[in-house]
């Protein structure tokens, strides 16, 4: 860990080499990973295209880097320990030899079940060791994995598997998550029913609920990692990857129907994931670091799996939620295993928040050094509370801005080096060149402005294409600004340069830190029986940033408005998942249009917001009258 960053100056200095120099420095990175062929160029790219290539010619397996490289110095350590639902139950240590040792045999599982080098695969499974042990194992053969959320639905699962054209799924017979008995292997089987592509399905115990299992398409994971005992099929020799080539789709929702798959490739995004993880948090050998995502999302990828394993961190994972069986579950955890740096979500801060400090005291918080946030803006209060009773004062909260397409961190506190300021991002980390434009792209320069965040300049752990569909990754990500990288993001840049990131600016909403598109809500909503057209948009939620507040034209109806609102719920939850109800349902007899037809979003926020006001110019509008209806209906 040669490129941890000490002081504020050395981050000024190493960063304008970043920045004048990008392959002299992103070359000196890489170096410190293990390859199995060095590269021939550091960097071929044009925005355009957009044409990304990181590290080109070298070749390499991350699970080497994550695994292999580790065993001489620190096989014995833990790489994962891992913290039960239900705190009754034991917990379970995985050392670096022994994770190794099981993604060494389930590579081997997935290879005699006719994984090949370059197959998807599905992973739909609770936050077990196991779906580490999958997600690597698929990574030591050069299988493509694609997990999917617990969360979502069958709909949304068949969805994701047809797009990716998965061979196999990767899943357990239920899971566990506070008092709720998941059924995933049941989903897993509806969601088949509409796919033709999977041959297999591993099925890992986890809750033992009945399951139905196909005679030849279903194993049990427990009896195939037998039959590899039995052979004697321990090691699996890892795969020779190129740079390039896919490690990963996670989907992710944008301001279109559909969800879209975000690829990243082997080498740039372990090195970013690693270069990131070590030097905003700041992580020391043998410390604990915990961070309470799933790795159903791109945190858990880059900052459960990837990112600590890569330099022989010991990772914590999860599987509960923090409110179960108490407020006080995530305090236990970080007093039973003096975990050193937490890594959490503004969301879960204000929940705890909202439990009262009764939970946080008499618990020993001493072992904590470093704390983090991460998807969404961070109000003050939140973060002063999380400063004052989780932190005490005395750890630095790196407040860390990135995304699904970018990989890893972008802009983000240094712990201990860059001075905080609460509720900011504060400043790029080395590499990353963030602009702010205007509507028609030209750069907003100077301090205390504010405008659309881009980024003008690639990154090893940038997002290469949207799986099988590389035109869209054009359009939505390269074309609204030339030549620049389009977050989608706003901000603002204070007077000392440090950034807040103020939320989505397109058709996107926060929901507890999940990124749920309104069209996509609004196609479910619209499926609904007797459901004419609907609107969707965000509004403050105290506890998930955002909620969800959708605006719905119905025929006439003889069921009661209550019941029919629970009814529309269940098709939402159906097709998407239940993280995509909406919070508020408001029946209208019509939506504000302008004489184009289309619907004037802008005073739908406004409304949803309480803003009623001040609309603004509603002139425009195809018929204004609408807008005093709906004001008057508002919830
Ligand atoms: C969107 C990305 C990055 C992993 C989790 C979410 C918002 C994320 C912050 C932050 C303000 C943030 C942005 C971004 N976001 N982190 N520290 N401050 N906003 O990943 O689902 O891809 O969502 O989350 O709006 O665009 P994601």
């Amino acid at each position: 860990m040669d490129f941890q960053i000490k002081s504020i100056e050395q981050y000024h200095n190493v960063y304008k080499h970043s920045v004048e120099q990008p392959e002299e420095f992103w070359a000196d990175i890489a170096s410190q990973f293990l390859w199995k062929k060095k590269w021939n160029k550091v960097l071929n790219w044009n925005f355009k295209e957009p044409y990304i290539k990181w590290f080109d010619g070298a070749t390499l397996n991350i699970t080497e880097n994550c695994l292999d490289r580790h065993l001489a110095e620190r096989g014995d350590q833990p790489a994962i320990i891992w913290e039960p639902n239900d705190p009754n139950e034991h917990h379970r240590i995985l050392t670096y030899k022994q994770l190794h040792h099981q993604v060494s045999m389930f590579a081997n599982v997935l290879k005699h079940n006719g994984v090949k080098r370059g197959d998807r695969i599905c992973i739909y499974m609770p936050m077990v060791p196991e779906l580490a042990i999958a997600v690597l194992a698929c990574a030591r053969l050069g299988a493509i994995h694609s997990v999917v959320f617990g969360g979502f639905s069958a709909q949304s699962i068949a969805d994701r598997i047809k797009d990716a054209k998965c061979s196999h799924v990767i899943t357990a017979d239920g899971a566990y998550r506070g008092n709720k008995d998941i059924p995933l292997k049941s989903v897993i089987d509806d969601a088949l029913m509409q796919c033709d592509s999977v041959k297999k399905v591993i099925v890992l115990t986890r809750n033992r609920m009945p399951v139905s299992m196909i005679k030849g398409r279903d194993v049990w994971w427990e009896d195939e990692m037998k039959k590899m005992e039995t052979l004697h099929e321990y090691d699996c020799p890892a795969e020779e990857m190129n740079a390039e080539d896919e490690l990963f789709i996670l989907y992710t929702s944008g301001s279109t129907g559909k969800p879209k798959g975000v690829v990243h490739t082997c080498a740039g995004y372990m090195v970013y994931a690693g270069y990131t993880f070590s030097n905003v948090f700041q992580y020391k050998p043998r410390e604990i670091y915990f961070c309470t995502a799933d790795i159903g999302w791109i945190t858990g990828h880059s900052y459960i799996v990837y990112g600590p394993l890569s330099q022989g961190a010991t990772t914590l994972m999860f599987e509960g939620v923090p409110t179960y069986p108490d407020a006080g579950r995530l305090w236990e955890i970080v007093e039973k295993f003096k975990v050193n740096i937490l890594y959490t979500a503004p969301t879960a801060i204000r929940s705890l928040m909202q439990s009262g400090v009764e939970f946080v005291n008499g618990k020993n918080l001493d072992s904590l050094r470093v704390l983090g946030s991460v998807g969404e803006p961070i109000n003050e209060e939140a973060w002063h509370w999380f400063n004052e009773n989780i932190g005490k004062k005395r750890c630095p909260i790196v407040d860390t801005w990135w995304q699904t397409e970018t990989g890893g961190i972008m802009i983000s506190p240094i712990a201990n080096v860059t001075p905080l300021k609460p509720a900011h991002a504060t400043f790029p980390l080395p590499g990353i060149q963030p602009i702010l434009v205007d509507e028609n792209g030209v750069e907003i320069k100077g301090n205390g402005v504010n405008g659309n965040l881009c980024i003008k300049f690639p990154w090893p752990g940038m997002i290469r294409t949207t799986y099988g569909d590389h035109e869209r990754c054009r359009t939505n990500y390269f074309a609204t600004y030339e030549n620049l990288y389009f977050t989608g993001d706003g901000c603002l840049r204070d007077e000392d340069g440090n950034y807040r990131i103020t939320g989505r600016v397109d058709d996107v909403i926060n929901v507890s830190g999940h990124r749920i598109g309104t069209a996509e809500v609004e196609n479910a909503i619209n499926a609904h029986t007797g459901v004419i057209e609907s609107a969707v948009v965000g509004y403050p939620h105290d506890i998930k940033g955002q909620g969800i507040y959708a605006f719905v034209i119905c025929e006439e109806d003889t069921h009661e408005e209550d019941l029919r609102r629970k009814d529309i719920g269940m098709t939402v939850a159906r097709i998407i998942g239940a993280i995509a109800k909406p919070d508020k349902i408001q029946f209208v007899k019509g939506l504000p249009k302008t004489r184009s037809g289309k619907i004037m979003r802008r005073i739908l926020r406004k409304i949803a917001e309480g803003e009623v006001e001040n609309l603004g110019d509603i002139s425009t509008l195809l018929d204004p009258t609408i807008v005093e209806d709906i004001k008057n209906g508002r919830i």
